[in-house]
């Protein structure tokens, strides 16, 4: 009696299998795709220090631009007209989609949402230290935009050259959007500076506080930098804190002139044989004691992410179930 079996294809010992790589060999690969300037997807062999990195960085500028919705979130209502609080609507709905963004960009590296909310909301992941001062006065929307924004696109442009895919083209959006987000808040000062004495003083008050955490931003001098070494060379960050932050600099300083505020820097100065903005000294206690959870606005600003998170989980719940439902009507009907 012939038994038909559903033999499976199982490979006799001399079919010629390639041999599985060593961990050299795919170290070896990804070097040779990172100095040919490819980009690493998710799919490729990465070492684990790389992924781990990524997602350190990643999650936290995801966490960076949600937290950064509330200093802003709570203006929309006293905006002082409709055009301004359109504006201000739509930048802030912005952040919200480059945290989305970001958030699946970190996913691609095999960590979930909520182990990343869930370190955010315990204090074991950060969030950009500028987003832990109060945004006093209306003046204050036009400064985040001017100075806040535009530090960030200055540090998040080369990004879109960063060696993981994800993350780079995640930034070409990111960067395309914080433009108009930059030009939003210098152009509500510009009409703040052409009014009474009292909105210029507005002005001119919103710059002395933001203008040192703006310069806060770009991370500690490249001395004390513990990641900077790991992320040039996998390329990940292509340019360094301080080089970015006298970019930065002088990149500001003339737009400040042409607004007619000053900086709260006395030994800002154009070094003429450098071709840079000299500036004086930043105080890295203030901002470690800001990241390390001091700062004036950090208590008010997790508790009012993780009531948000809290507030907002029967919209998971029902956005679920809706999914499952979807899912099974459509198997159905295939
Ligand atoms: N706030 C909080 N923590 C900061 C910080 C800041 N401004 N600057 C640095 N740090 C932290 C780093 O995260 C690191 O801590 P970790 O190892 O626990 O993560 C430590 O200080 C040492 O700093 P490093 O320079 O070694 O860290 P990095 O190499 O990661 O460089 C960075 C810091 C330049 C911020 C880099 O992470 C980066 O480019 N991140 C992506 C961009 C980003 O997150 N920008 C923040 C603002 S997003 C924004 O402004 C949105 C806009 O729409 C308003």
């Amino acid at each position: 009696v012939t038994m038909y079996t559903q033999a499976m294809d199982i490979p006799s010992g001399d079919r010629d299998e390639p041999p599985a790589k060593t961990d050299e060999q795919y170290e070896a690969e990804f070097e040779a795709k990172l100095a040919r300037g490819d980009f690493i997807e998710p799919k490729d062999w990465m070492p684990e220090r790389y992924r781990k990195t990524l997602i350190r960085q990643i999650s936290q500028h995801a966490h960076s631009e949600i937290v950064g919705m509330l200093p802003e979130g709570g203006w929309i209502t006293r905006a002082p007209t409709l055009e301004r609080k359109c504006i201000l609507l739509a930048k802030v709905q912005d952040e919200a989609g480059h945290g989305m963004y970001l958030y699946s960009a970190a996913e691609t590296l095999g960590v979930s949402r909520d182990e990343l909310i869930e370190a955010l909301h315990t204090g074991k992941a950060k969030y950009s230290s500028i987003f832990n001062y109060p945004t006093k006065t209306w003046a204050d929307i036009g400064v985040v935009g001017w100075l806040v924004d535009g530090a960030a696109i200055m540090n998040q442009i080369p990004l879109t050259r960063c060696s993981y895919g994800p993350y780079a083209r995640a930034m070409i959006r990111v960067c395309k959007e914080e433009s108009f987000h930059q030009r939003q808040g210098y152009d509500l000062l510009l009409t703040l500076m052409k009014g009474s004495e009292d909105q210029r003083a507005m002005v001119q008050d919103a710059v002395n506080r933001w203008w040192w955490p703006s310069l806060m931003m770009f991370g500690p001098h490249d001395s004390e930098s513990t990641n900077s070494g790991d992320s040039m060379k996998w390329g990940i960050k292509r340019i360094s804190n301080d080089e970015l932050r006298q970019k930065f600099v002088d990149a500001t300083v003339p737009q400040a002139q042409l607004l007619g505020v000053t900086l709260p820097d006395p030994d800002l100065k154009f070094d003429d044989a450098k071709g840079h903005w000299t500036f004086g000294p930043i105080d890295w206690n203030e901002f470690w004691n800001v990241v390390n959870g001091k700062g004036q606005c950090n208590e008010e600003r997790l508790s009012a992410r993780i009531r948000a998170w809290e507030d907002g989980a029967w919209v998971r719940d029902a956005a679920l179930v809706h999914a499952q439902r979807k899912r099974r009507r459509d198997c159905v009907a295939a």
